[in-house]
């Protein structure tokens, strides 16, 4: 059998990794030179643990090649599996170019009947309306599943072979049956839908992912203003088994390529159909304001921002990876420096990446105890091991008063932070200083919402 994944992104490289096989031969279509030369070498474009060895390892056995050239790609194959990205444009809308460009090849190249499986997270009706707009077209038979992915970046080769679940989305019970048994050798429950449900799916998972991030989130502003401590109340919601605990840390907020681009996407899918998704718009604000009041936080404690330093641990938008994409690290900084701080940054891997995003006079290390050195904040924006095992006497030596450390992801050891003498404060819980001002009784009066 011969698989052709086009869009050597980081889901097309996990799936044409994980689809390789002995009796199965994936040829991965990438259109980025510097991708591609880095594909020939052997070598991986993204930071994804587990994902080397098995390129490599399919590489070498010839299980697995490279191309620039869909033709070469698609000669022959059973399958075409689609991973172009589609990003959001500057509306929130999706931009499926990629993906019409796609098509038009598919068919333009298509000699013998292929099944086309759409892997790029795409609006409810966008695989109706490829099909009628190109594949249905074509003079040889192109068959069409949706097969969304749920990969979590950092865990994408883990979650490849131990998926919790697989859809298919297919209006033909053979293609679904076909494009299944791709996945013959996986244990998991296997989902036979419509398309457009299949592509629903997705957007609903990462929807409904991102409402429980802004839920917390909103909760922690309300303990902050009534003196409750949201990593006491987030264990307990979750150990109610209708909530679930995962994804209920409160912090500055999600990023990534996801869920950002498909809370947005979806919303505009809705009010494109004529319903205002008022509840997912919230989230979306939320979302934004947990940034935002990050900087207002570190504006009150530093006593305004202007020739102030703060050191801005992670750049990634969260730990195990090296992307930047809405990272929040990245908008937070952008504020800061906005303001007149001057920002000093580390990353364990997303240095590189970060240094095309980010405002020249922002300093980048490697090493935290260099970026910490005379800073007279520390925001943690990503739980890094390594951020969190720091040497905080040493930190606390290298720093300069007033020694404020803002806790971005309520990930570090508060009680011994302040025992140190740093000026602490997180999400969802008293700050240093705060402690006064709690109200036991419900009229709120004194305290202040730390959000915009
Ligand atoms: C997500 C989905 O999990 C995955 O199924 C989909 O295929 C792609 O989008 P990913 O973008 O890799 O995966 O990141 P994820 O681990 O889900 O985290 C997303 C963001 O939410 C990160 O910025 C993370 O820091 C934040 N987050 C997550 C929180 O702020 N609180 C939480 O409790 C969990």
């Amino acid at each position: 059998m011969k698989i052709c994944v086009i869009g050597m992104g980081y889901v097309g490289l996990v799936a044409a990794a994980g689809l390789a096989g002995p009796d199965r031969k994936v040829v991965g279509v990438e259109s980025d030179p510097a991708k591609l030369r880095l594909l020939y070498q052997g070598e991986v474009p993204i930071h994804e643990p587990g994902l080397d060895e098995l390129v490599r390892a399919h590489a070498e056995s010839k299980q697995l090649c490279f191309t620039d050239r869909i033709e070469e790609g698609l000669a022959g194959a059973d399958f075409a599996l689609v991973a172009v990205g589609t990003p959001a444009r500057l509306d929130g809308r999706v931009d499926l170019s990629a993906l019409y460009r796609v098509s038009e090849q598919i068919v333009r190249n298509a000699v013998h009947p292929i099944t086309v499986v759409m892997k790029s997270t795409v609006p409810p009706g966008t695989g109706r309306a490829l099909t009628e707009r190109f594949f249905s077209k074509s003079a040889t038979r192109i068959r069409y599943a949706s097969n969304p992915e749920f990969l979590r970046e950092g865990q994408a080769v883990k979650d490849w072979f131990s998926p919790d679940r697989i859809v298919v989305g297919s209006d033909d019970q053979d293609v679904a049956t076909r494009v299944l048994a791709l996945y013959a050798g996986i244990q998991a429950p296997k989902i036979r839908t419509s398309v457009v449900s299949a592509e629903m799916i997705k957007y609903a998972a990462n929807a409904f992912l991102a409402t429980k991030i802004s839920f917390i989130n909103e909760i922690a502003t309300i303990c902050e203003l009534v003196g409750a401590d949201v990593t006491e109340v987030a264990p307990a919601l979750g150990m109610d088994v209708r909530i679930g605990s995962q994804f209920l840390r409160a912090g500055i907020g999600y990023g990534g390529s996801c869920f950002p681009k498909d809370t947005k996407g979806l919303e505009q899918l809705s009010s494109l159909n004529g319903y205002d998704f008022a509840l997912l718009k919230a989230v979306i604000e939320v979302n934004r304001r947990q940034r935002i009041s990050a900087v207002r936080k570190l504006r009150a404690a530093l006593g305004g921002l202007l020739d102030k330093r703060v050191a801005v641990l992670g750049l990634a938008f969260k730990p195990g990876t090296d992307d930047v994409r809405e990272s929040p690290a990245i908008e937070i900084i952008s504020y800061l420096v906005d303001e007149g701080a001057a920002v000093s940054a580390c990353d364990p891997v997303a240095v590189a990446n970060a240094r095309t995003v980010l405002p020249d006079s922002v300093e980048l290390f490697q090493d935290p105890y260099d970026a910490v050195r005379n800073s007279n904040a520390v925001l943690l924006a990503t739980e890094w091991d390594d951020f969190t095992g720091m040497d905080w006497t040493k930190v606390k030596r290298l720093m300069a008063p007033p020694f404020v450390v803002f806790d971005g992801r309520n990930a570090l050891a508060r009680a011994s932070l302040e025992a140190l003498g740093f000026r602490y404060s997180g999400i969802g819980r008293q700050g240093a200083g705060d402690g006064d001002e709690v109200s036991t009784n419900i009229t709120f009066g004194k305290k202040r919402a730390s959000q915009v």
